[in-house]
């Protein structure tokens, strides 16, 4: 079933940049789906096929979610772009997630937020659903809430096609969102804003991801509140049950409270 709210003539789609290219409709159950993946717009053979994710990006995601057992065109997922339509000019994308936006929520409310786990893929999804946020996708990859919904933000999977030595981070996205989100110790939060300054004088002991056992460990520098937040959602996803020791010093010497 195709619950895509966009009709043809649709007042929303008048203002935007890409009204005259063919909509390319979600495709899935979104009341039974598990996970609803949110790419950022269908290209050439999405067009032709009329459908989400039939092209090489989907082709490569397929291979990712293989490895956990998990059929991207099978009945778990709802796929569905951030834009209807492909994408003709970069400098227009803002105009149209503009236009867009209130098309994507609308889908995404038909769901049931206690089964199902939203996929946010890529800067345009992630502009869509969260409008206030800036900086790169990696700085906001990770688990997060939405209303009720659980959402798993993450670089789009076009990334990897360019970038295919990072694509252990593509895998390491596809376990957690198999794995759903754990229950939290946290929440942690920054209450304040701590004065984090040009020099680099926090310190963390960290592996990337918390509860990868087999992950080197390494040092981070904090040295900008990005990172400090970054650091923070990571203290977040660690286990309730998880016996892992997380320590780290906080140098404050130069630091006036
Ligand atoms: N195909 C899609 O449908 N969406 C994307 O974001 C990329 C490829």
């Amino acid at each position: 079933m195709n619950t895509n709210s966009v009709s043809v003539s649709d007042p929303r789609c008048e203002k935007c940049p890409f009204r005259n290219q063919k909509r390319v409709p979600s495709s899935g159950d979104i009341r039974k789906a598990k996970y609803i993946l949110v790419g950022e717009a269908p290209g050439r053979n999405e067009v032709v096929k009329m459908e989400p994710f039939v092209g090489e990006t989907g082709t490569l995601l397929q291979a990712f979610f293989d490895r956990v057992d998990l059929d991207l065109h099978g009945e778990d997922f709802y796929l569905m772009n951030a834009l209807s339509c492909q994408v003709r000019r970069k400098p227009s994308i803002p105009q149209a997630v503009a236009c867009c936006r209130q098309r994507v929520i609308n889908e995404i409310l038909e769901a049931d937020p206690r089964q199902t786990t939203l996929v946010v893929m890529g800067k345009v999804a992630r502009d869509t659903l969260f409008p206030k946020e800036t900086g790169g996708i990696l700085g906001s990859r990770g688990w997060r809430k939405l209303g009720k919904f659980n959402v798993y933000v993450m670089a789009h999977p076009s990334y990897y096609l360019y970038n295919p030595d990072e694509a252990p981070m593509l895998a390491k996205d596809v376990s957690r969102i198999k794995r759903g989100r754990l229950p939290q110790i946290g929440p942690f939060e920054l209450t304040t804003d701590v004065p984090l300054g040009p020099s680099e004088f926090i310190t963390v002991k960290l592996p990337p991801y918390a509860y990868d056992r087999d992950s080197t460990y390494r040092a981070t520098i904090l040295d900008t509140h990005e990172k400090l937040k970054w650091f923070i959602r990571e203290l977040n996803e660690v286990p309730l049950s998880s016996r892992d020791l997380i320590s780290f010093d906080l140098e404050t010497d130069q630091v006036d409270f």
